[in-house]
């Protein structure tokens, strides 16, 4: 059986990092009520010229160099992203010109935060289809352009970031002993579409627009969701919370991962947090709270890493794979 195996990471986030008590002139809000309720601590905001495919480009470099290939080797780029350089053509395209790939193909991907746990599960389907041996899978964002500044309950939950992984086709035994991606659960549902979304759009006002949340409703629906995608792969391949060596989710909320983490009697140990540096960056968040865990040590080869994220749609979805 085809296995699509990680082969690079890398990550990248802009130079500018805004702490909590930045935003104490700008609106009514403290350092103390943001850690508090949402663990975060800082986010990086990106500068006029730093955007969504010059940080994807960066991120996905840095994955090139640490599987040791070059964009030569790519077959397809998959970005996960909600806030595009543009309408169109898609950034994923754009990043493929800025690596001089002249052969392939690339497209975006729109699942708000769950964009990088459909990413992967779309290239793995792509790779065990055949039609590409080698993929870059790229989360990258720049929320810092569609928030609402002046709104508190919006604006200093969200940072910019990129991560990046390299798939690669490998032959595996069909066994969750395998290398790479071992089985996902994707949900959505649109009947929660007014509590997160952007109140612009080309097709409509003919604008960007800003992001709206309602957050306590959203709050209300992530657990449940999130516990029900990973139970179902649980159920898939007979991993439990016992034998996985590492969650890595998607870092909205330190509750929200706590409270999930609980509910799935996941060890909190087990827990990779970054949500403090990094705050909700959205498709990036989990290839960056990934990079980080390879970065300092903790993920090894062979270690079994469970995946998820939850967020506008509502989409939501979980990623097992065996590093
Ligand atoms: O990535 C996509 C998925 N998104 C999420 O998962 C986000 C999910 N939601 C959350 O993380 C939380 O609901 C929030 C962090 C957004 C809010 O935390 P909460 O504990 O649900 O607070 P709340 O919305 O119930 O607000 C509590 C109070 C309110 O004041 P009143 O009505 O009790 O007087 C808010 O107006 O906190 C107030 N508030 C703030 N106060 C200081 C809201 N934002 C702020 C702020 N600083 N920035």
């Amino acid at each position: 059986m085809i296995r699509s195996v990680v082969r690079g990471i890398g990550s990248a986030l802009p130079r500018r990092i805004m702490k909590n008590a930045d935003f104490e002139g700008m609106v009514e809000t403290s350092d103390e009520w943001i850690a508090q309720r949402t663990g975060i601590r800082q986010r990086h905001i990106a500068a006029d010229d730093e955007t969504t495919a010059s940080l994807g480009e960066a991120a996905a470099r840095a994955a090139l160099a640490n599987a040791g290939l070059t964009p030569d080797d790519i077959d397809l780029i998959v970005l996960a992203t909600s806030t595009p350089n543009n309408t169109f053509p898609a950034t994923a395209v754009e990043i493929q010109n800025r690596l001089g790939m002249r052969h392939g193909f690339a497209f975006d991907m729109q699942a708000v935060c769950s964009g990088f746990v459909y990413a992967v599960t779309t290239a793995d389907l792509y790779i065990k289809g055949g039609l590409a041996k080698r993929v870059l899978v790229i989360g990258s964002e720049t929320f810092s352009r569609i928030l609402d500044w002046s709104d508190r309950s919006t604006c200093v939950l969200f940072g910019d970031g990129a991560g990046a992984l390299v798939l690669e086709a490998e032959e595996g035994q069909g066994t969750i002993a395998d290398r790479g991606v071992l089985a996902a659960s994707l949900r959505s549902d649109g009947t929660h579409k007014d509590k997160l979304y952007v109140d612009g759009g080309p097709s409509t006002t003919g604008t960007v627009g800003h992001l709206k949340m309602e957050g306590r409703e959203v709050f209300k629906h992530a657990v449940g969701m999130i516990t029900d995608v990973i139970e179902d792969v649980f159920a898939q391949t007979g991993v439990s919370a016992d034998t996985l060596d590492w969650f890595v989710p998607h870092q909205a909320n330190k509750r929200i991962i706590d409270a999930s983490a609980k509910k799935l009697g996941i060890a909190e140990d087990k827990a990779v947090v970054t949500v403090h540096l990094h705050g909700n960056t959205s498709a990036a968040s989990v290839p960056l709270a990934l990079s980080t865990a390879v970065a300092d040590g903790r993920i090894k080869k062979g270690d079994l890493v469970m995946l998820e994220a939850m967020g506008g749609g509502f989409t939501w979805g979980a990623v097992l794979l065996r590093w």
